[in-house]
């Protein structure tokens, strides 16, 4: 029987990714939802060649164009849009691994849902864990899901720990480009356009995972990551720079050996391994040959240059609502500097600034230890507004 699949996010760099390992492996999947927000040229070329069971555009008008598109070539795929509508896919459809590969905290609703319903899901989607990660870790203790982290760095880190104990963990490295301002000075930061800083040295991605990859804030977002998937100390997790993206991350054990994970930085193969995990099928990316490669360098960040790291590691151990005002400051920063509201090098202390303030404020824009969903949210919009008010000042 081949695997009933779900994706969130379909329309984008992830999604496709994924659509492309399922091409290669026609025998092995059935896609059976495909989820985006208002692309709809795009996801109706995806329904008219997987035929899912349904489709979800969160932008109600974009979902009225693909349902006049779908009507005219006589396709069967119901259509849904709407607020609850990501949540009732991933509620109803029948199947058996859903890829959270929305970008944004927009992706945690259906994330958590999936994970509610014990499915299998593989996270792209790290905002989930960074804004509720005791909420979705709980979840998944609760309804025996199995959280498979697709993201590069931690599928590395979630291979390696196979060959030890949690109790044997020493370290755990995250490694990092380094992104496209790795060898900028601060100077030369300050005046970087959105294109500038959608340039990745070597990985092709969405433009807020890009940009995030320059500020180093995808790092920070990794470190609070791992600690929710892998219940680790945020000390005990070290980001080092290593340019070529070869080694995708590592794991220092107790008895000194380190255990890393290797390949070419191609997003199919974390893909493909939270596809088809348990096993490992035939992947379609170019091999590592080792006689080509000449040198992997590696080099600590500068965190003159990057302080969004020093901020990761704080928010991981306060934990709480913390993340979720880091997330959304984050998110709204971003779209600021994109839409060249802000300057590059304001991001990361906009961020820093409304992470403070939550912190010292009072309820109901304060810091909660232990947040419900609905407190996340008021947390989210709150650090939006206040990102809001920075851009207007
Ligand atoms: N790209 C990578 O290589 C990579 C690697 C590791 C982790 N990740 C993570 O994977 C996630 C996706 O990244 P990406 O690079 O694939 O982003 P992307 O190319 O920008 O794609 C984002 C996807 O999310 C959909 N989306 C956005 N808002 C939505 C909403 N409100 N409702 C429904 N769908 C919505 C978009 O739909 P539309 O197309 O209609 O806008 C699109 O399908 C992020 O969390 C990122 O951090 C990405």
């Amino acid at each position: 029987m081949p695997k009933r699949v779900i994706i969130l996010g379909s329309t984008g760099s992830i999604g496709c990714s994924a659509l492309s390992v399922a091409d290669n492996l026609p025998d092995e999947f059935e896609i059976v939802g495909l989820a985006a927000e208002s692309r709809w040229q795009r996801i109706a070329e995806q329904v008219e060649r997987y035929h899912p069971k349904a489709v979800v555009l969160s932008d109600p008008i974009s979902a009225e164009n693909l349902t006049e598109r779908l009507c005219e070539v006589g396709s069967d795929t119901v259509v849904w849009s709407g607020a609850d509508a990501l949540v009732r896919l991933v509620e109803e459809v029948e199947c058996d691994f859903v890829l959270a590969g929305i970008v944004g905290v927009a992706g945690l609703p259906a994330t958590l849902a999936a994970v509610r319903r014990g499915l299998t899901v593989g996270l792209a989607n790290k905002e989930s864990l960074v804004v509720a990660g005791e909420l979705m870790v709980r979840a998944a203790a609760n309804s025996k899901a199995r959280l498979l982290p697709v993201d590069s760095e931690h599928s590395a880190i979630y291979q390696s720990l196979l060959s030890g104990r949690h109790e044997e963990i020493e370290r755990l490295y995250l490694t990092a480009s380094g992104g496209p301002f790795r060898t900028w000075t601060a100077e030369q930061m300050r005046s970087a356009a959105p294109a500038d800083a959608m340039r990745h040295p070597t990985w092709s991605m969405g433009p807020k995972i890009s940009i995030d990859s320059a500020t180093m804030m995808n790092k920070a977002l990794e470190i609070i990551e791992a600690k929710w998937l892998f219940g680790v100390d945020p000390d005990r997790i070290e980001v080092v720079v290593h340019p070529e993206s070869i080694i995708h991350s590592m794991v220092a054990f107790r008895d000194g050996s380190i255990v890393a994970q290797m390949g070419r930085p191609d997003m199919r193969t974390p893909i493909q391994y939270a596809m088809t995990h348990p096993q490992r099928l035939t992947g379609c990316g170019e091999r590592l040959e080792f006689t080509q490669l000449q040198r992997m360098h590696f080099e600590p960040p500068d965190p003159a240059r990057f302080p969004s790291l020093r901020l990761g590691h704080e928010v991981a151990r306060l934990g709480g609502t913390a993340g979720a005002a880091l997330n959304a400051a984050n998110e709204a920063a971003v779209d600021a500097f994109r839409n060249e509201r802000i300057g590059f090098l304001e991001i990361v202390p906009m961020v820093e600034d409304v992470v403070k303030s939550h912190l010292s404020a009072d309820q109901p824009s304060g810091f909660e230890a232990h947040p419900d969903l609905t407190t996340l949210m008021a947390v989210d919009a709150w650090a939006r507004r206040a990102i809001a008010q920075c851009c207007t000042v």
